[in-house]
């Protein structure tokens, strides 16, 4: 078989400031995944009962903390319960943010804290739409949520307690993807943008960046051919590995696993190490026009 040529493993024991590995920029804004095969996210004994499903309310399919406030959404349970879910979800939103400022330094003072998600529902019971289907390779855009260029840069953890890894697929590089798709995706309808924004479809307004990246999660996801022929890798994080990925560029799929924590981390096009790596740069180049308005 292959080598992997998405995913990087590094050393890493530890959450704190001297771990080995920092300054790896570069590495994930290239389209890398970076993984972390021995940094385990250490619960407390007594939240252990807290990687069950019914903690969720039933009509999420994760329990999140919204920032800057820190609520909690989607989960179910007595009040004291709650409370301590949150303050175990709130260790690793602080763990993780910490961990990717010494990972990249230079986003130091640029990083803001978007969700941290708490998935105790297995993968392969997750009901859903093809839209909503992640088992299918996509990169991350959101209907009602648009990113107009700002990156998601994400920090997963399998924290399973029974050995089942989380498995992931990943695809083909950001640019020959976007190659893929562009011909055939339209201008936005004049005016929509204004629309959605003022009927309250989208919480700002939709660019046509992200039309363009909400196109490609969507043509991906309903193109069978294309999940089942194109470049390829699956990959299995296993209980304790910690991961780090820009997940609106690196193509991915989750094809099974149980109980994951991951946080989000938000940052602007400009402040990254080489802009030109991102979506945004890299659809403007292909189609040599602006993309954010
Ligand atoms: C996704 O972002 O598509 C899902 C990742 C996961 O749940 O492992
Ligand atoms: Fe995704």
């Amino acid at each position: 078989m292959d080598a992997d040529p998405v995913v990087r493993e590094y050393p890493d024991a530890t959450w704190a400031d001297d771990g080995p590995t920092r300054g790896v920029e570069g590495v994930v804004e290239s389209g890398h995944v970076l993984a972390f095969p021995h940094l385990a996210f250490a619960l407390e004994p007594e939240e252990r009962r807290f990687l069950d499903p019914r903690w969720t309310d039933g009509k999420a399919k994760n329990v999140s903390l919204r920032w800057p406030a820190g609520e909690l959404r989607g989960a179910a349970g007595a009040a004291a319960d709650l409370g301590a879910l949150r303050r175990m979800i709130v260790r690793y939103a602080e763990q993780s943010e910490a961990f990717a400022l010494r990972l990249f330094p230079h986003y130091r003072g640029k990083l803001r804290r978007g969700n941290t998600s708490f998935r105790p529902v297995d993968v392969a019971g997750r009901a859903r739409s093809w839209r909503q289907d992640d088992t299918r390779l996509h990169v991350d855009a959101f209907p009602s949520n648009p990113m107009q260029g700002t990156r998601l840069l994400r920090v997963f953890c399998n924290v399973n307690p029974s050995g089942e890894a989380r498995r992931w697929r990943v695809g083909e590089p950001f640019e020959a993807h976007a190659r893929r798709y562009l011909g055939a995706i339209g201008r936005p309808w004049p005016g929509s943008a204004a629309l959605l924004a003022g009927l309250g479809i989208t919480k700002r307004r939709r660019t046509e960046y992200d039309h363009v990246m909400l196109q490609l999660h969507d043509r991906a996801k309903a193109d069978a051919e294309f999940q089942r022929a194109s470049p390829q890798h699956a990959v299995a994080f296993a209980p304790g590995t910690t991961w780090v990925c820009y997940s609106d560029q690196v193509l991915h799929a989750a094809m099974g696993g149980q109980h994951m924590l991951e946080q989000t981390l938000l940052i602007d096009v400009e402040s990254l190490a080489r802009p030109e790596t991102s979506p945004l740069r890299t659809l403007e180049r292909l189609l040599n026009r602006p993309l954010r308005y």
